[in-house]
């Protein structure tokens, strides 16, 4: 392998851990003029525990992934901004489930999850 090949593997991989950063697609949130709600108040993610609940097993969940649950705060604190992409991109809840948030839940959750998520 020479060296300019070399150079360019790294600069790939430079760009490639840039992207999962940037690449994130969330949605504008200005946490110094919105209202971020407590957990308590941020309704729409009641709605994502019929799958996502650290109470439900496996086989019980309809196949959302273990370790992401949102019925209590430290699990839906666990990594809150990739609650928000995934609802933001319209990925979440599931397009089959029958289940949407309205937009002023999605806007609670956008400001709870990308306004340090206060408890
Ligand atoms: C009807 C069941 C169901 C509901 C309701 C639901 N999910 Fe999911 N969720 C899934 C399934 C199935 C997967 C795994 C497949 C996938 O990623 O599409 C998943 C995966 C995820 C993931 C992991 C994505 C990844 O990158 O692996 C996150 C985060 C998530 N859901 C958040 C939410 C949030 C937030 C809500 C509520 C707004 C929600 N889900 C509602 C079933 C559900």
């Amino acid at each position: 392998m020479n060296v300019p090949l070399i150079a360019l593997l790294f600069a790939a991989f430079a760009v490639g851990c840039g992207s999962s950063d940037e690449g994130e697609e969330l949605p504008e949130v200005d946490c110094n003029t919105v209202t971020v709600p407590k957990f308590s108040e941020v309704t729409g993610l009641v709605k994502c525990t019929i799958c996502h609940a650290s109470t439900l097993p496996a086989g019980n969940r309809q196949d959302a992934p273990l370790g992401y649950d949102y019925d209590t705060y430290e699990a839906a604190s666990m990594d809150p901004t990739e609650a928000v992409e995934e609802v933001f991109k319209g990925s979440m809840p599931p397009a089959d489930s029958n289940i949407t948030l309205t937009d002023a839940e999605k806007q609670q959750l956008y400001a709870w999850g990308l306004c340090g998520n206060p408890m």
